[in-house]
């Protein structure tokens, strides 16, 4: 039955993946962190049990959130390398750099208090306070109304999952090309639920948050982050980004491991699952999209099928002609659509989280993430579902092998990684 139901939403609903406009973009005056972090409002040393909020949320940020130090890393010596090797007058003042490592608006909707050295920053999550910093602490105040007013939705999955992935993983105008990679950034990799969980968090999702903004599955954040991240490169693909490079395509489209690596590590010959491209032949990165395959092959084969055969068609047309490609592209896109709202919404059984686990570790075991991207996708999926199933002290050793096996990308071996896939796998029920 919940196979059937999840067919036929996926048949019926095509709703659009793209979600509010984006805090950098929107019309509001962004005011600044000084006019959040006083005393009495979200700057208190400690929680403040009577509130329905912490009010020590600016502590969080400045002590122990990367974030609150993006701007300063520009003036590191790393940036100023970068900086020099682009060509760039200094990292802190380039656009480019800014537009991810700070709330970078125009000047005309920075307020008086605003500071472009504060980096990352209340606003930029929560959007512009132009609006609503007046009421939003008032008695008649409710969610509802401050998001009318300019807060962004950052509770919801989809809203969210742009949001992050806005500078996370990049835009058609913000973009971290193989260009900047080169000249010394590190690569982006991101996913939506665990990194939710990595950054320092200065909320609780408790029975009171539930009630003024809906319960937040883990689950549903996962893999509506890997619906969204997957339409988002696919997006990119068709924005000049992929061309604007000379003779080659964008490369940071591409598994980066696909040319960086060692050629006396033989890795053929190479089955992945379902991107059985030719032999020698650079890869597109599609580590969420293979994760979420495996996903929706235990839901439903049938869907799964489908999309394996769309990223066939999308593998093979990278290497025919750019026209194919977008066609392929765009086919994937469509079908992604479908899922996605399920995906944000069901409330999947513990039966089906088991079998999703299962499912991504047998995959695993016969050597369908061998890249290292999709590797790094895979130890994130098992992580998320461990910590939501509640096992995850259980498996907690499977789980720091797994995660060693791809703590150093330049140290991956595919066929290590599988092999710990398939002793993992051994030992579920
Ligand atoms: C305006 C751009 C921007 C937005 C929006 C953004 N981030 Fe970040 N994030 C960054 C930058 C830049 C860094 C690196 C900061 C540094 O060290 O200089 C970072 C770092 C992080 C880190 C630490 C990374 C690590 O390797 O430990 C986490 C976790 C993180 N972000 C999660 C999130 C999540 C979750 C969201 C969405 C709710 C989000 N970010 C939204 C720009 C952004
Ligand atoms: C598309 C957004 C984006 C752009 C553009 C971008 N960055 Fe970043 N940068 C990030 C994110 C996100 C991280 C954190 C990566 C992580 O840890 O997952 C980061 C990390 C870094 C780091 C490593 C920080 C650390 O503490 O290890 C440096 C250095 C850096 N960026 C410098 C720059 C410079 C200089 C520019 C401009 C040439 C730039 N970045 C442009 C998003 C961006
Ligand atoms: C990188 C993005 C990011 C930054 C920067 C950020 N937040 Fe948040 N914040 C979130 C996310 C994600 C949530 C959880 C989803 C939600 O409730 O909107 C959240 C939740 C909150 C909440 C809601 C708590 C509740 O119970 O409803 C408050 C209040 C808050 N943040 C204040 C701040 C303040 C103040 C700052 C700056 C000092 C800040 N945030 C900086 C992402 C961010
Ligand atoms: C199509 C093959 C290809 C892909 C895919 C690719 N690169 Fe590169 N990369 C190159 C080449 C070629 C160079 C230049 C090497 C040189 O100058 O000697 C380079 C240089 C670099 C450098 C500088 C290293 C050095 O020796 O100076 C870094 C860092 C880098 N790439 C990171 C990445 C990241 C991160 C990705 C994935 C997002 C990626 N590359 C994807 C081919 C590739």
């Amino acid at each position: 039955m919940k196979i059937n139901s999840f067919l036929i939403i996926s048949l019926v609903i095509v709703i659009n993946v793209n979600a509010g406009t984006l805090p950098q973009y929107a019309s509001e005056k962004h005011m600044g962190v000084a006019t959040c972090s006083s005393g009495v409002c979200h700057g208190k040393s400690v929680e403040d049990k009577k509130e329905n909020v912490m009010l020590n949320e600016y502590r969080t940020w400045l002590q122990y959130d990367d974030h609150s130090g993006a701007y300063k890393t520009l003036l590191k010596p790393t940036s100023k390398k970068i900086a020099a090797k682009l060509g760039l007058k200094s990292a802190h003042t380039a656009k480019i750099c800014l537009d991810c490592h700070a709330d970078n608006i125009p000047v005309e909707k920075r307020g008086k208090k605003f500071q472009i050295s504060d980096g990352v920053a209340c606003e930029a999550c929560h959007g512009g306070a132009q609006k609503w910093l007046s009421d939003h602490k008032e008695p008649g105040a409710t969610h509802e109304k401050n998001i009318a007013l300019g807060l962004y939705p950052s509770e919801k999955p989809k809203d969210r999952a742009k949001l992050c992935l806005s500078c996370h993983l990049g835009t058609a105008n913000k973009f971290a090309t193989h260009r900047i990679m080169a000249a010394g950034h590190p690569r982006l990799s991101f996913e939506l639920e665990s990194f939710t969980q990595n950054q320092p968090a200065h909320y609780k999702v408790d029975a009171d948050y539930e009630k003024r903004k809906g319960s937040i599955r883990s689950v549903n954040m996962w893999l509506t982050g890997l619906v969204f991240k997957a339409n988002e490169q696919l997006a990119l693909l068709t924005t000049k980004q992929y061309t604007a490079h000379g003779f080659f395509p964008e490369l940071s489209f591409y598994e980066c491991h696909s040319c960086h690596r060692s050629m006396a590590v033989s890795r053929w010959p190479v089955e992945r699952n379902s991107n059985n491209v030719p032999a020698g032949t650079v890869r597109l990165d599609d580590s969420s999209l293979v994760v979420l395959i495996s996903v929706v092959d235990s839901l439903s084969t049938k869907s799964a099928s489908k999309l394996k055969t769309l990223l066939k068609d999308f593998h093979r047309s990278s290497v025919n002609n750019k026209q194919s490609l977008l066609n392929a592209a765009q086919a994937l896109q469509q079908e992604l659509q479908k899922l996605s709202s399920s995906f944000v919404k069901k409330k999947y059984s513990k039966q089906q989280k088991l079998n999703f686990r299962k499912k991504l570790l047998l995959d695993a075991s016969k050597g369908y993430f061998r890249d290292y991207s999709s590797a790094e996708q895979l130890f994130y999926a098992v992580e998320t579902l461990s910590l939501d199933l509640n096992d995850f002290n259980k498996y907690e050793a499977m789980l720091d092998k797994l995660f060693n096996a791809i703590d150093k990308e330049d140290k991956f071996y595919p066929s290590q990684f599988q092999t710990l896939a398939k002793l993992f796998l051994n030992k579920l029920p």
